[in-house]
């Protein structure tokens, strides 16, 4: 057997974000999350079935790394398939590694898709999103473009991602400020573990969480992004609060990252309208309107390098690609 097939998927931004695990095997999250897929950052994947394999093999970017996280997942998709072939996983990423990015969402996504591909199954995108949460919780929003929706659900069938507006119109984007790209200091998986169990905020970071979805929900069809923005910065601070209120405590902030925060304080008090947002990692992310980026761009830049500011519109969901990938 020797069966190759390729995709593509973006990664997403969580407006309302996903930060604890009801079930850590099967990737059911504590609350829902709403993200909006990007078009700049995406990971291109290939996975080859070859008999001749006798253990998985994985290279990212042209570097041969441990196929280790791999094979876990890689043998959910032989399960599926009825196979016991190893397979030989090819993968391009154009997202910033682990820098908080979740650059995890499309890798996972890509993989899902390609994986089950070559496998000789035909999935369908519910079938899809359910698999790429097994890898990684936000690459079950991967599958969608535009506006996705992660349900909570309670078992393995109801916990998948819902499209809410898969090709949108609305001239909105995300910039994001590189500040740190190296790898992050706690996992996401660590991270979101620890303050389910330590926080006493937690109660109420769930009860918030589905609010904050339903408002936003209503901030898409009324094309208020005022509204979207202040949602999304809430709920983002809300979720580091998390982690400042976890014991022993921990953030993802660093010196920069209060000082981008802050600028894009200043552009609103000035008028302009943009929001921020930030993952598990240093690096803050813009949210505004396409009309607002030269202004928004031009008194970043001096800070922190134009070079370091990389503005990714709404993008597609996963799709497959012809032919071997080259990078
Ligand atoms: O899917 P993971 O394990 O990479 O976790 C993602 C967590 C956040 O990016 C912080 C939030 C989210 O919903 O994407």
């Amino acid at each position: 057997m020797l069966n190759s097939a390729s995709a593509r998927a973006h990664t997403n931004i969580a407006l309302a974000k996903y930060w604890g695990k009801r079930d850590e095997e099967l990737i059911i999250p504590m609350n829902s999350s709403l993200s909006l897929t990007l078009d700049h950052f995406y990971t291109d994947t290939q996975v080859t079935f070859d008999d001749s394999l006798t253990a998985d093999f994985f290279e990212l970017d042209n570097r041969i790394l441990p196929a280790t996280k791999l094979t876990p997942f890689l043998d959910l998709v032989r399960q599926k398939a009825g196979i016991k072939t190893f397979a030989a996983v090819k993968s391009f990423n154009h997202v910033p590694n682990q820098a908080g990015l979740a650059s995890s969402a499309s890798a996972y996504a890509a993989l899902a898709a390609a994986a089950s591909k070559a496998a000789g199954l035909e999935l369908t995108r519910p079938e899809l999103s359910r698999l790429a949460r097994r890898g990684s919780g936000s690459a079950s929003r991967s599958i969608y473009g535009g506006f996705v929706e992660w349900q909570e659900g309670h078992d393995d069938l109801t916990s998948v991602a819902v499209p809410i507006e898969e090709e949108t119109d609305w001239k909105i984007g995300m910039l994001a400020i590189i500040l740190n790209a190296g790898v992050k200091k706690i996992a996401s998986r660590a991270g979101m573990q620890h303050v389910v169990k330590t926080s006493p905020y937690y109660p109420a970071w769930v009860k918030e969480s589905q609010a904050d979805i339903d408002a936003l929900k209503q901030a898409i069809a009324n094309r208020d992004f005022t509204r979207l923005g202040e949602i999304s910065e809430s709920n983002a601070l809300r979720m580091h609060a998390l982690n400042l209120a976890a014991r022993p405590p921990f953030s993802y902030f660093e010196a920069s990252t209060i000082r981008a925060i802050t600028m894009i304080e200043e552009l609103r008090a000035q008028g302009v309208s943009c929001y921020y947002t930030m993952d598990a990692g240093p690096n803050v992310k813009v949210l505004c309107q396409e009309e607002d980026l030269p202004t928004i761009k031009a008194y970043l830049a001096p800070a922190f390098g134009t070079e370091n500011l990389l503005f990714a519109r709404p993008g597609q969901g996963v799709r497959f690609l012809e032919g071997d990938l080259h990078g």
